[in-house]
């Protein structure tokens, strides 16, 4: 039997725009973990996330994406979805004329015509939102933390087996910190023991806060297009608020 990690990225170069963002990335996650991404701003966090969703406009130039053994570099973002790759957008868009409740029944396979289903209504009162709060077009009009709220609940819906989170966490109050990171415990299968654990997730945070409530088994920093060390999450988080990333660039001596 060949054993390969779920999510496996190696030598990965992207282009955005005519310019080089990613330089030669290796990353590698297994089922079961969970993994926090760390930079700083413009680094090429977001850039990672989008190219392994499949977003046209971030060109591989060079290396690969492996999902569950298979190459997808190629793969539209529709197949890879379907694969079981999800995403919480940093930004993401409104959609004018497509209600919340419409886009939860598409992502959990419900008729559109068809009351949404207990579950969905449940994880909906639990992330605070009301019925007619469904009713609303996705993001329009959202406060920031509606935004992220509404992107977990999504994700809900979908349950992938690989979930990348985009600063989950920026603009978010305290109390919806907590709430926010319960549910993506749930999206990471956290309710598990270790070993039993399916899902796995990559995190991008800035304030690290989040972390309290969520384990995670393994921090990465990217900077300038390149992942230069890895390890303890909280070892690294404490690193760099006492040294700056530039602390990062002088030690970049962890093991990985
Ligand atoms: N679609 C695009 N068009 C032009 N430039 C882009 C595009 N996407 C990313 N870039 C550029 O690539 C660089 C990396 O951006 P990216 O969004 O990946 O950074 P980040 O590490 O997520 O930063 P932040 O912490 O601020 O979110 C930036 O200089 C950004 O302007
Ligand atoms: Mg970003």
């Amino acid at each position: 039997m060949v054993i390969f990690m779920l999510l496996e990225i190696e030598n990965l170069s992207v282009e955005v725009a005519g310019k080089q963002v990613l330089k030669g990335v290796d990353l590698s996650i297994d089922n079961g973990e969970t993994h926090v991404l760390l930079g700083p701003n413009g680094a090429g966090k977001s850039t990672l996330f989008l190219t392994v969703l499949g977003f046209p406009q971030y060109k591989v130039i060079d290396g690969s994406i492996k999902f569950k053994g298979e190459d997808i570099t190629q793969l539209s973002t529709a197949d890879r979805v379907n694969k079981g790759i999800g995403v919480s957008f940093q930004n993401p868009p409104a959609i004018r004329g497509v209600s919340v409740e419409n886009l939860l029944k598409l992502e959990s396979h419900q008729e559109v015509n068809q009351p949404l289903n207990s579950r969905m209504k449940e994880l909906a009162k639990k992330l605070k939102f009301s019925d007619e709060f469904l009713q609303r077009d996705v993001n329009f009009g959202f406060s920031g933390g509606e935004v992220k709220r509404s992107e977990i609940l999504q994700l809900l819906a979908q349950m992938p087996d690989f979930t990348m989170f985009d600063e989950p966490d920026s603009g978010v109050d305290i109390e919806n910190v907590e709430l926010l990171a319960s549910e993506i415990g749930a999206l990471l299968d956290k309710e598990l023991k270790h070993d039993l654990r399916k899902r796995s997730g990559l995190l991008i945070t800035h304030l690290g806060y989040i972390l309290n409530f969520i384990n995670a088994d393994k921090a990465h920093v990217l900077m300038n297009g390149k992942i230069i060390c890895s390890g303890n999450p909280g070892e690294i988080i404490e690193d760099i608020q006492k040294n700056g990333f530039n602390g990062c660039v002088e030690c970049a001596q962890y093991p990985s």
